[in-house]
């Protein structure tokens, strides 16, 4: 989406009509430039309506997301990051990737209002939308060798959880190894990458996209059974306060990992964990599953499971668990 119709998006409100002439006053482009620009909104699945002689107005309340809002509501935790928030960009995990080679400390955190080229886990993409996602990424750096950072996406999950339960958000859980989930169905997903070698230190670019409010259109198009937070809750939610609450939670866990390891958290995520003491299907890298039960988890992350009598260690990037078929 262009530039103008992000500022076309700006002037537009919920509450009151607003006329093409006015837009394109306002912003000193003509009434064809403003017209087209409403299209590109309206591609994006934000709903406008239109009036003859009264002009547009959102169909429903928009946020757009602001650094100073995201800074009040993360109160003195906010000195800790440094936010931007990008308009568009294909992927804030690969741009922060690009950035990080040229020693950004730990803080830095990308926020993209409308990510076109988001990246899943085991190279699928993630899907989000204007308006009704949230899709950030955070850069943090470790003493420690890149074999300890395996508890990393497991807390960024917990993350997520934590901000998710203070805001009164209810049955949402972590699935291994960083699935957030509800209901059954997929509400957040994160995505680490990492670098550096086994001795350290390291750095790691954390991802996180979470379904805030998704149209129906789009939910039908993934292809995995997905659910957001607006269907849990029966009041709106401000994406302000989930995404500092996320931010908050995070640096937090980020500073018990610093100080002891993942050992730290683990009783909190075991807690937490939606599949614990469940029989799984676990599918690995070359298409194979078995069948086992999720028992616990290793102080590096890996997932303890018992099959067939024997407790085995699972923590490969290409390993997927779901609940078995009862
Ligand atoms: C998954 O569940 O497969 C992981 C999804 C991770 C999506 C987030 S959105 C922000 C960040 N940028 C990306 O390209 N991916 C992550």
């Amino acid at each position: 989406m262009r530039a103008l119709a992000f500022a076309v998006l700006r002037e537009l409100s919920h509450e009151r009509f607003v006329s093409g002439q006015a837009l394109g006053e306002r912003l000193g482009v003509s009434r064809s430039a403003i017209s087209q620009a409403l299209k590109e909104v309206a591609a994006q699945h934000v709903r406008i309506f239109s009036l003859s002689r009264r002009g547009y107005r959102l169909a429903e309340p928009l946020e757009l997301l602001e650094v100073e809002n995201i800074h009040r509501e993360l109160g003195d935790r906010a000195h800790r990051l440094d936010i931007e928030v990008l308009d568009e960009v294909a992927s804030t995990n690969t741009l922060l990737l690009q950035r990080m080679a040229h020693g950004l400390p730990s803080g830095k955190c990308l926020v993209a209002e409308l990510q076109t080229g988001g990246r899943g886990r085991r190279g699928r993409s993630w899907q989000s939308v204007l308006g009704g996602s949230l899709t950030f990424s955070l850069l943090w750096r470790f003493d420690r060798g890149a074999a300890a950072l395996g508890g990393v996406s497991l807390l960024t999950g917990l993350a997520v959880v934590r901000a998710m339960h203070t805001l009164g958000i209810p049955d949402v859980g972590v699935k291994w190894p960083n699935d957030v989930v509800a209901r059954g169905k997929k509400l957040a997903g994160i995505l680490i990458e990492t670098q550096g070698d086994m001795l350290g230190p390291t750095a790691a670019v954390m991802g996180v996209g979470i379904n805030v409010r998704l149209p129906e259109a789009l939910q039908s198009a993934i292809d995995q059974p997905i659910i957001d937070v607006q269907s849990l809750l029966l009041r709106p939610v401000s994406r302000h306060a989930l995404l500092a609450a996320v931010l908050r939670e995070w640096v937090g866990l980020l500073d018990r990992f610093t100080q002891g390891g993942f050992a730290l958290i683990r009783e909190e995520w075991l807690a937490c964990n939606v599949l614990q003491h469940q029989p799984i299907l676990v599918r690995q890298g070359d298409g194979t599953s078995f069948e086992a039960v999720a028992v616990g988890i290793a102080s590096d992350g890996a997932l303890m499971v018992e099959v067939e009598g024997r407790t085995v260690l699972l923590n490969s990037a290409e390993i997927s668990v779901r609940p078995a078929e009862s």
